[in-house]
């Protein structure tokens, strides 16, 4: 586990100090530098754009064709600088699909590993996440989250315990569709995850009211889902052009319009598209070059998104 974060961090120097010696003079070779935010509880900075896997990876090993097509888009998100796999028991065949595709490409130092516990019971609990380990083929994950609240404060005990020893880097929680707000800030005010996940989109404020302000306040790391609205987004503005002025900050899409808005919210740290499409994940990797958005142009990406109907 230690081993596997001291190879990250010294990757992530060896490219901090590429990047500085090619600043220093040579040719433009380095990659375009990508947009990142820390982790309030550690001050670890991570990828702005991650990628989620629910129904998009639910590859059966038996549909080869779609398991070479996992591993392809892995690959071209570990080539874009993506880090955050984000994955469930819950999501059928999603953890073997990532599993395999992490041995099919080999070196993947920028992965941050990322699952979540979905059972009732401590056993029950360590045994679902020994078993993702296994099938992800990882020693231990960056993030363990308690999918859904399922019985969050049994699993909170003994995935603390899991940090304390090392064996785990961050603890996390997630809700989504905007249920359970209420109890979720509870749990945001008073209990001491590392990272909180829920859903915020152009086409689902609600977090703004309380979760994201309170994520802020209590220094937690903040994972968004469904920022596409599982894909909907995409209905409302087809055939509509994208505003002149987002060109200001480097977005060519609307797909990178949705997620830089979702990323420049002051209190999130990084967003988890997901997709089985190769050109569709180049698109959304987009959004961590130019820039974000400013407080000003986010207001204005609003009034425009909400003009269109
Ligand atoms: N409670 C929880 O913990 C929870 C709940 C919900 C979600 N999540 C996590 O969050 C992730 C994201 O949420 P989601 O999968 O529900 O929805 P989403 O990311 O909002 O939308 C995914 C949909 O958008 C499409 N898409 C992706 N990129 C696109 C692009 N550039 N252009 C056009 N269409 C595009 C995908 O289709 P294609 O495959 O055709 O690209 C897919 O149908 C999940 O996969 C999961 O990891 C967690």
């Amino acid at each position: 586990m230690l081993m596997k974060a001291m190879t990250r961090r010294q990757w992530i120097e060896s490219i901090g100090a590429a990047g500085l010696a090619l600043g220093c003079g040579a040719n433009a070779l380095a990659a375009p530098a990508i947009i990142r935010k820390p982790i309030p509880s550690s001050g670890e900075d991570i990828p702005t754009i991650g990628i989620g896997s629910w129904q998009s990876f639910d590859v059966p090993a038996s549909n080869v064709a779609g398991r070479s097509n996992c591993t392809d888009v892995l690959r071209k998100f570990f080539e874009l600088g993506g880090g955050m796999v984000d994955s469930s028991p819950m999501y059928g065949n999603a953890q073997a699909a990532i599993g395999q595709a992490l041995a099919d490409i080999g070196d993947t130092p920028t992965l941050f590993s990322a699952t979540k516990v979905w059972t009732s019971g401590r056993q029950a609990g360590i045994q679902q996440m020994e078993e993702a380990e296994r099938l992800w083929g990882v020693s231990s994950f960056d993030l363990l989250q308690v999918h859904n609240l399922v019985d969050w404060s049994t699993h909170l005990q003994w995935l603390t315990r899991w940090k304390e020893e090392g064996r785990l880097r961050y603890t996390g929680i997630t809700t989504s569709h905007g249920s359970r707000h209420q109890e979720f800030a509870e749990l945001v005010r008073h209990q001491p995850f590392d990272f909180v996940q829920f859903t915020y989109s152009l086409g689902n404020r609600g977090a703004e009211a309380s979760l994201l302000p309170l994520a802020q306040e209590h220094g937690k790391a903040v994972i968004i889902n469904r920022a596409f609205q599982g894909g909907s987004l995409f209905s409302r503005v087809r055939g509509k052009p994208l505003p002149g002025f987002v060109a200001d900050f480097g977005c060519q899409s609307w797909a990178q319009f949705f997620l830089k808005w979702v990323t420049s919210h002051p209190a999130v740290t990084c967003v988890i598209p997901a997709t089985s499409k190769l050109h569709h994940l180049e698109d959304n990797m987009g959004a961590m070059q130019g820039r974000l958005p400013t407080a000003d142009e986010r207001q204005e990406m609003e009034r425009y998104f909400d003009s269109l109907g």
